[in-house]
């Protein structure tokens, strides 16, 4: 018997990944399944034999962007009908079959928690859908293919149970599931020895991650005991479960960085509360305060949304002072994206585009200025910085991060890739923060 790549002449494939850094993780995850059957990367769409696109349901935006995709690679299908195009993840999981309506082209569409079920439907000249319900699977026993880098993706669980009413997430990716803390810490060791230093641990609310007998801040000092990494990361936080052991935790452990991504999404407790967020304005400014105290030098990041159904001018004021009050380092900003099944789509009182752009528009205008104001204030202090890569504009300058979260880029000056440094922060041109090695 011939392996299905050789029978079929599909030799290689190109994987195009939309959407959060869980998506990124399972690209890796598809790239093992594939050559597992015998399939090579191919350094470019348009010579590859097999084209799938990773895509993101979390806003309209997002689906937009993967369906003008596709509709290109309609294109690409054509001028070579042999080839074979996969629409998976979030958007194929919540879309199914009715995208075969839009786009007949598709010769499969897979869903993030099917991909060990890629192989046969590759194969399958007929088979145009393997969209299932049953979330159950954690692809523990495959091994991600990643590049070689610095720093890399381990996702600790998949799913989540929180139901945030806006949230599409828990009809695309299921119930939470948490990985046997063993698997992640094999996993990590692999990924020292391959030359990795640093690993961000992924999940949509990694504080509730439990594998039965490991809850996450003990996963964090399991993972701070593994000879030859450097630096430990980790998000999302969701603010309901964040606790007093794992600021502890990542006070206590120099090797987690101190940084912390806790989307607070509103300052207003009567939109938080019809949110199903479980914390109110209060819980979440107590916590960040008591974050502030025990790890001083800690870098908080969050995410916020405007416009949810029913906002009013005073609630969307609650979230700009929220934003004042608190002076994020760093903000991720959206405005509310209706989602099918979700409780929001049904909910009154839906919040005119133009007033959402308006809201949105003066969130960034204030967040620019604070990131900008907390950058001025690391100029002429000393930061440890793990350099990652080249910069994009130069050749001779590292790209690197503090422990907190910050971009930080320096001469290279015979510094060493992967290898920490103390960095004096000199200036910050635009957004970027420049500085330059000590030696002392
Ligand atoms: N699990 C993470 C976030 C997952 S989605 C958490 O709970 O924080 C990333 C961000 O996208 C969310 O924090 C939220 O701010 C935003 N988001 C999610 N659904 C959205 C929607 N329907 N419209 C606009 N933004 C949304
Ligand atoms: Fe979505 Fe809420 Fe789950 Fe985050 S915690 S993925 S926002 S439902
Ligand atoms: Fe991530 Fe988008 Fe799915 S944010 S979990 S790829 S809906």
């Amino acid at each position: 018997m011939k392996d299905i790549a050789s029978e079929n002449k599909l030799q290689t494939y190109f994987i195009e990944t939309y959407g959060c850094q869980m998506n990124q993780y399972d690209s890796q995850i598809v790239a093992s399944i594939l050559e597992g059957e015998g399939y090579r990367a191919a350094d470019d769409p348009d010579n590859a034999d097999l084209i799938l696109v990773n895509t993101c349901a979390v806003r309209s935006h997002a689906e937009k962007r993967a369906l003008g995709r596709i509709s290109v690679l309609g294109r690409w299908k054509k001028s070579s009908p042999g080839r074979k195009l996969g629409v998976i993840g979030c958007m194929a999981q919540q879309l199914g079959k009715r995208l075969f309506e839009t786009n007949p082209f598709i010769d499969f569409i897979v869903g993030p928690d099917q991909y060990k079920n890629l192989p046969e439907l590759i194969s399958n000249e007929k088979a145009k859908e393997a969209v299932s319900l049953n979330h159950t699977e954690t692809y523990g026993s495959i091994k991600p293919i990643r590049q070689k880098t610095i720093s890399g993706y381990v996702t600790i669980s998949r799913g989540c149970n929180n139901f945030c009413s806006y949230c599409v997430v828990p009809f695309t990716r299921g119930r939470e599931r948490s990985r046997p803390a063993q698997e992640i810490l094999s996993e990590i060791e692999e990924m020292v020895e391959q030359g990795f230093k640093e690993v961000i641990l992924l999940g949509q609310n990694v504080n509730s991650y439990n594998d039965g007998n490991v809850d996450f801040p003990t996963l964090l000092r399991l993972c701070t005991s593994i000879d030859g990494l450097l630096r430990i990361r980790f998000m999302t936080s969701h603010p309901k479960d964040l606790s007093d052991r794992l600021i502890e935790t990542v006070a206590s452990e120099e090797k987690i960085c101190n940084h912390i991504h806790l989307p607070v999404q509103s300052g207003s407790n009567r939109i938080l509360e019809m949110m199903n967020r479980k914390y109110t304005r209060e819980h979440y400014i107590d916590l960040v305060e008591k974050i502030r105290n025990a790890i001083p030098d800690i870098g908080i990041t969050t995410d916020i949304m405007v416009g949810f159904p029913g906002e009013t001018e005073n609630d969307f004021d609650q979230t700009y002072n929220l934003m004042k009050e608190i002076e994020f380092d760093d903000a991720y900003t959206y405005r509310y994206s209706m989602r099918p099944q979700t409780k929001a789509a049904k909910m009154k009182d839906q919040i005119p585009e133009e007033i959402k752009l308006r809201r949105l528009d003066k969130i960034i205008t204030l967040q620019r200025k604070i990131t900008l104001k907390k950058k001025l204030s690391m100029i002429g202090k000393k930061y440890e910085v793990l350099p990652e890569r080249p910069s994009k504009q130069s050749q001779k300058e590292w790209l690197g991060k503090t422990s907190s979260d910050h971009v930080v880029i320096f001469p290279m000056d015979h510094i060493v890739c992967g290898q920490p440094v103390n960095v004096l922060i000199k200036e910050c041109t635009g957004a970027t923060l420049r500085g330059a090695a000590v030696r002392d």
